[in-house]
């Protein structure tokens, strides 16, 4: 059974789905949640849930060590990025290469960076006029919202969209393909590892 990790800051309505979709799944689970926020209603989510979930303060997660010993507690195999808002530490992300990912909520290199989440992306994509918008699902190195793009997937803006309807839109898009795309990354690199 491979086991993944989700980082998240705030509401987490992605974590959720993410746990749902392992849920009874054969090859792998959703056995840890890590928020850098005591607030984070992820937090909410995961008791309910049944995920074990921790939160680590500023200091932890830039020094990175004890992030990087709980992930290793916990057997963590796959890291899941759902509207995670810090950076990731170099030691955890050095020990993920590859097996590491991210979702943004705009059709990157387009809106992305820092001070680029939620709906913000949304104004900014809405303020520049763009007729179409959507998510990317990369891998995560050092700097936000960069790394390899695994998949793309687009919707319209419409004339009247406001920001919380495009994001009503835009989260359809991420809760349809971001279980779908770590779900194929993670059993393919059970294939591999078995090859
Ligand atoms: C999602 O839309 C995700 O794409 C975005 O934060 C939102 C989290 O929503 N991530 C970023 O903007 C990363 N730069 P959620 O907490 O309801 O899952």
């Amino acid at each position: 059974m491979k086991k993944i990790a989700i980082l998240a800051s705030g509401n987490g309505t992605n974590a959720e789905q993410m746990v749902h979709h392992f849920e009874n799944h054969p090859k792998a689970t959703v056995a840890l949640i890590l928020t850098n926020r005591q607030q984070a209603y992820v937090l909410e989510r995961a008791k309910r849930l049944g995920v074990p979930a921790f939160y680590f303060n500023k200091e932890q997660w830039s020094e990175g060590h004890e992030v990087l010993a709980l992930l290793r507690q916990y057997e963590i195999d796959f890291v899941v990025l759902a509207g995670f808002l810090a950076y990731v530490p170099q030691v955890v992300l050095s020990c993920y290469n590859h097996r590491m990912v991210n979702i943004h909520p705009s059709l990157l290199p387009k809106f992305g960076g820092k001070g680029m989440y939620g709906d913000h992306v949304h104004e900014a994509v809405i303020e520049a006029g763009e007729k179409e918008s959507g998510i990317t699902i990369h891998y995560t190195n050092e700097h936000y919202d960069e790394g390899t793009i695994i998949c793309q997937e687009r919707c319209p803006v419409m004339p009247d969209d406001t920001p919380e309807s495009l994001a009503t839109r835009v989260h359809q898009l991420e809760y349809k393909y971001y279980p779908m795309v770590v779900e194929r990354l993670v059993c393919e690199a059970l294939t591999t590892a078995t090859r």
